[in-house]
């Protein structure tokens, strides 16, 4: 198995994510970055003893086609969206992720700057989003969220087997898919709730964070929506990296979802259940307090991916003169030139 991106490392108490759509040829300079990006991270985890530093890097499935060809990832489509009664889950741009962790903020921020002065020119960030650990591993609804995560760091383990791909796509083993997406809490409605009403909500109670009795738990509660069970009695699962955002001069506050799967069809289930209903639920309860507003989905490759990044895509190899004035500007543009992939350039249309 391909060595995995730092997708079953433990929490971290600092996350900053960014999600960037590629300009038309900008795909080049884009090589460059995602070459460049683990020396990067060494360079500036070097300088932050302790500070855990990690990225994990996902790609969209139209940036896939654009930056390299090769075989694809065998699951890899654009996140569908989802159109319940009730409640919308929007399909939003993203052609990369970024997301950054640390045990302290100035470590991801560091690379998050890195990152954005390479993407200048042939990249647009079209969303930016500092996650915070809260209280307990609390969500900003004031629930312990991640307690049923599947567990391990190995890749055997369960939380392994629940994210990365294993043989049934043997070129991309170790990697993953992620599909992440913005949620705005309506804190008044919800704190309008009494407690025990909440914890009907989500399921669990909310101070110890026990869950409730099949017998207790309604068939609309959010645990109860997403507990999926296949006719042989295993549950699916997913490893989910959730973390509080918020700014109080905007009213906002939010949960980023960021959910990895070994394939994002089980991610998809729970959504579906979640905005179009199951059996016994028109919808989960949760949606009634949370409003899904960006959703994109993203392969998230092994490590070792990218050290020697398959070769680009047809289009791309149709190459132009090398200095090409036309050539967009950024830092990254070949400039050290030492992974020899400058030369594969092409002008900015
Ligand atoms: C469980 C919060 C969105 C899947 C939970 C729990 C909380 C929570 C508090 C219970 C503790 C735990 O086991 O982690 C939230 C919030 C969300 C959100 C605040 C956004 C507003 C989602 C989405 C999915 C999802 C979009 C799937 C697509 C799950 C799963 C569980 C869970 C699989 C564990 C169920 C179990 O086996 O008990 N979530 N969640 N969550 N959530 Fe979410």
């Amino acid at each position: 198995m391909g060595q995995p991106q730092p997708i079953l490392e433990p929490l971290t108490p600092a996350a900053h994510f960014l999600v960037a759509t590629i300009e038309p040829g900008g795909e080049a300079a884009v090589r460059d970055l995602l070459a460049e990006l683990p020396g990067l991270r060494r360079a500036i985890g070097f300088r932050l003893p302790g500070a855990g530093l990690g990225c994990i890097t996902g790609i969209g499935s139209a940036a896939w086609d654009r930056l390299f060809g090769g075989p694809r990832p065998a699951e890899l489509h654009e996140f569908p969206g989802y159109d319940g009664p009730l409640h919308h889950a929007p399909a939003t741009p993203g052609d990369l992720l970024f997301h950054i962790r640390a045990q302290a903020h100035d470590a991801c921020f560091e690379l998050a700057m890195a990152i954005g002065d390479r993407l200048a020119g042939v990249g647009v960030i079209v969303d930016e989003t500092v996650g915070f650990r809260y209280f307990e591993q609390r969500d900003l609804l004031g629930f312990v969220d991640g307690t049923e995560n599947p567990e391990g760091a190995l890749p055997d383990s369960a939380a392994g087997a629940a994210a990365l791909i294993g043989v049934g796509d043997p070129d991309f083993t170790g990697g993953s898919y992620v599909i992440v997406q913005k949620y705005l809490h309506d804190l008044p409605a919800w704190r309008a709730l009494p407690v025990q009403e909440q914890e009907r909500v989500i399921g669990r109670t909310k101070l110890e964070d026990f869950e409730f009795d099949d017998a207790d738990k309604p068939p609309d509660s959010h645990i109860a929506v997403n507990q999926v069970i296949e006719p042989d009695g295993t549950e699916r699962e997913i490893l989910r990296a959730n973390m509080p955002f918020g700014s109080i001069r905007d009213g906002e506050f939010g949960t980023y979802f960021v959910g990895y799967s070994a394939t994002p069809r089980t991610t998809e289930i729970m959504l579906d259940r979640m905005f179009l209903g199951t059996d016994e639920a028109t919808h989960d309860r949760i949606l009634d307090f949370s409003t899904a507003v960006t959703g994109t989905l993203f392969f998230v490759p092994p490590q070792t991916f990218f050290d020697d990044l398959p070769a680009p895509a047809v289009a791309e190899t149709a190459a132009e003169p090398v200095g090409d004035p036309a050539a967009p500007p950024g830092p990254a543009a070949g400039a050290d030139g030492s992974l020899g992939i400058g030369t594969l350039k092409r002008s900015s249309n």
